[in-house]
């Protein structure tokens, strides 16, 4: 759904988001760019706080560290990890109106399909034909047209002239992955540990879609842990092994009539669901995590990628998804977020590729004494032999007594047989007449085995070299805003007016607290000034607001979520209250509170948003009151 024909909420929320300042497309004065997004004061400040709270959660609760690295990146780096090669959509344009469009996705919307993108491009081509489906922006059929890979790469020159090309990174995570050599040292080599990155990342998308939903540059939030494979501490499993989710596996897909399966992350990991335990306990700590920020855990599920599906470094890998549709319809399921098991496919590559070492050395329980093949080959020999290709054929001996150390003892065999009983020696890598066999570029040199020097050590080994594999939870901070904000939107009614308002969590919401005066005189301003600055003191983000009837101002904050209001009245500064002005009557109760209960000196109103219930509290109460119900330390209905 492109931005102009959205419907329902998502309409009414993308009108809210410009209006309240959360966000709206950017550089409009310029027509805009698809896929572009400014976050305005509210989003900017909501984006902050749910990044703030993913690093408490992912970073610093367990243990990892941060880094921040630059989201430009020579072309190397990609080609190693083979975005370059494989980092494709599949792209149909439209014979009439030259629209490109995601073929995918066009499937997606328009047949029982649910992830075309793993059927392929020319399956996807196939059901186009075969559904007769149309360009989504003029109608013409696109049966026929040709589906291409399309590279969500932004290609950049680094400095002058054009010789070094490099690239927005379209992941955050191999910022981490490149540094690796540095960070294993910083984590004193000792699997496992986990590497955090709050960041930008770009792709180049077809067809943005859906506000921030779908874009062009955006936010993600990932965690790289490596682990050894076979060894290292496991996770803490039990502390989230009570969550309820519902996990939609491959089978559950794949099933006729499939529903996800709504169990504990533990069953879900028991049962062999969810294979790995690291994998099964970041689904845990994300589904409590996304509960913390305000998504409707009703409209949340599980679902694992299809072998198709999968990413080209991903061995298995579940998504977080949340159903973003209005009320009444059909779900409308966006991933939020991917817990993917890597392998040990990055640092593998960028080991290969580069000069530094990727592995972790994995120590023994106790050491061990192992065989080692040795060669010490005779050049005085080999030089006059091969000539110019006898370091190589050196090396190759070298590398074949790592790998087949058994070509070696059957060429000695077969050369104390000839020189013995005259038998015939076998073929293969061990040659005629006791010798070996190496390819050199294509050619083969045969060596007798004694001009080789091969012999077997015995050595006591302390441990071994790994290359570690990851885990990594990718996590889109744009989506999951997005979500919360859609999730949060409530209407109803209050003294008979129609209301909207944001359900959001105090920990997330832009302003915990509006501070307002109830009259712009007779120094009630000066009193709610002093006030709004001891609670910003607090490290509360406050909103000050003096203009307009006390009603209005209440829903100024409750369309932004704010979810706490004080009104400085005239008990505030200890006088008789002035009841000359009319107010709506939820302003009047802003000095006669729900509860009954009369004004008294030195007290503040605190209306709360979700229910609007007000109560007094005492001015000198307030800040510490206000800190405690937003990080969740007290209830308002037990105040
Ligand atoms: P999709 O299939 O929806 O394109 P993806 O599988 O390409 O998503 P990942 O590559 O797993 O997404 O990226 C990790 C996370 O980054 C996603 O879960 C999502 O939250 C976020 N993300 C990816 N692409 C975008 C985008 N174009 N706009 C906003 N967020 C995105
Ligand atoms: N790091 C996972 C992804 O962005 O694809």
């Amino acid at each position: 759904m492109s931005e102009d024909n959205e419907t329902g909420t998502s309409a009414d929320l993308t009108e809210l988001a410009k209006r309240r300042g959360f966000f709206t497309q950017s550089a409009g004065a310029y027509g805009g760019v698809s896929g572009f997004y400014t976050f305005g004061p509210q989003g900017a400040s909501l984006k902050d706080n749910i990044e703030n709270s993913w690093r408490d959660r992912f970073t610093l609760q367990e243990g990892n560290m941060e880094i921040d690295a630059p989201t430009v990146m020579p072309e190397p780096v990609f080609e190693a990890s083979g975005h370059l090669d494989g980092f494709d959509d599949m792209l149909v344009e439209c014979p009439s109106c030259g629209e490109s469009h995601r073929a995918d996705h066009i499937v997606e919307d328009n047949t029982e399909y649910e992830e075309a993108e793993g059927l392929g491009p020319d399956r996807v081509g196939q059901i186009i034909e075969e559904y007769e489906l149309v360009c989504p922006t003029c109608g013409t059929g696109l049966g026929g047209r040709a589906i291409e890979d399309f590279s969500l790469m932004f290609e950049t020159n680094i400095g002058p002239g054009s010789s070094s090309s490099g690239y927005l990174r379209p992941e955050t995570a191999q910022g981490i992955f490149v540094e690796f050599p540095q960070l294993k040292e910083y984590a004193r080599n000792r699997l496992p540990f986990g590497v955090t990155q709050i960041g930008r990342a770009y792709r180049n998308e077809i067809s943005p879609r859906k506000s921030l939903l779908r874009v062009r540059e955006f936010t993600q939030a990932e965690l790289e842990l490596f682990v050894d494979p076979e060894d290292g501490d496991g996770p803490d499993l039990d502390s989230v092994a009570d969550v309820v989710a519902p996990f939609y596996g491959v089978e559950q897909q794949e099933a006729e009539d499939g529903e996800p399966l709504e169990i504990t992350v533990g069953e879900a990991h028991e049962r062999g669901l969810v294979a790995d335990p690291w994998i099964a306990y970041y689904l845990g700590a994300g589904a409590e995590w996304y509960r913390s920020i305000g998504v409707d855990m009703d409209r949340f599920r599980f679902r694992q990628h299809l072998s198709g599906e999968r990413a080209h470094y991903a061995a298995d890998c579940w998504d977080a998804e949340a159903d973003v549709s209005g009320p009444g319809v059909e779900p409308d399921w966006i991933e939020l977020a991917g817990f993917a098991y890597r392998s040990d496919y990055d640092l593998s590559k960028h080991d290969e590729y580069s000069d530094e070492d990727y592995t972790v050395f994995r120590q023994y329980d106790e050491p061990v004494t192992v065989e080692r093949p040795t060669v010490d080959p005779d050049m005085s020999a080999l030089g006059p032999a091969f000539g110019g290709a006898a370091g190589d054929v050196a090396d190759a001996l070298a590398e074949l007594a790592a790998e087949d150390p058994e070509a070696f003892r059957e060429a000695r065999s077969a050369s104390d047989r000839s020189s013995g009983d005259g038998e015939k020696p076998r073929d293969g890598d061990a040659g005629e007449d006791g010798s070996v066999v190496v390819d050199v570029d294509g050619e083969s040199y045969e060596v007798p085995v004694e001009q080789t020097g091969f012999a077997v050590e015995e050595v006591t080994e302390s441990g071994e070299h790994i290359v570690p594999h990851v885990v990594e939870p990718s996590l889109g901070i744009d989506r999951a805003l997005y979500t919360v904000l859609d999730h949060c939107y409530r209407e109803d009614e209050v003294d008979g007016e129609e209301r909207t308002f944001l359900e959001l969590p105090a920990e997330v919401a832009p302003t915990t607290v509006g501070v307002f005066p109830l009259m712009d005189r007779d120094g009630l301003s000066e009193r709610a000034q002093e006030v709004a600055a001891d609670l910003r003191e607090q490290g509360l983000s406050v909103a000050y607001d003096d203009s307009g009837a006390i009603g209005r101002r209440y829903r100024r904050q409750d369309e932004v979520g704010t979810p706490f209001c004080v009104t400085v009245d005239y008990a505030t500064i200890g006088e008789a209250e002035d009841d000359s002005e009319g107010e709506p009557s939820e302003a009047q109760s802003a000095s006669e509170p729900s509860s009954g209960e009369q004004p008294r000196e030195g007290t503040v109103t605190v209306r709360e948003r979700d229910t609007t219930a007000q109560k007094r509290i005492a001015t000198e109460d307030l800040p510490e009151t206000l800190v405690a119900l937003r990080d969740g330390d007290a209830a308002f209905s037990e105040m």
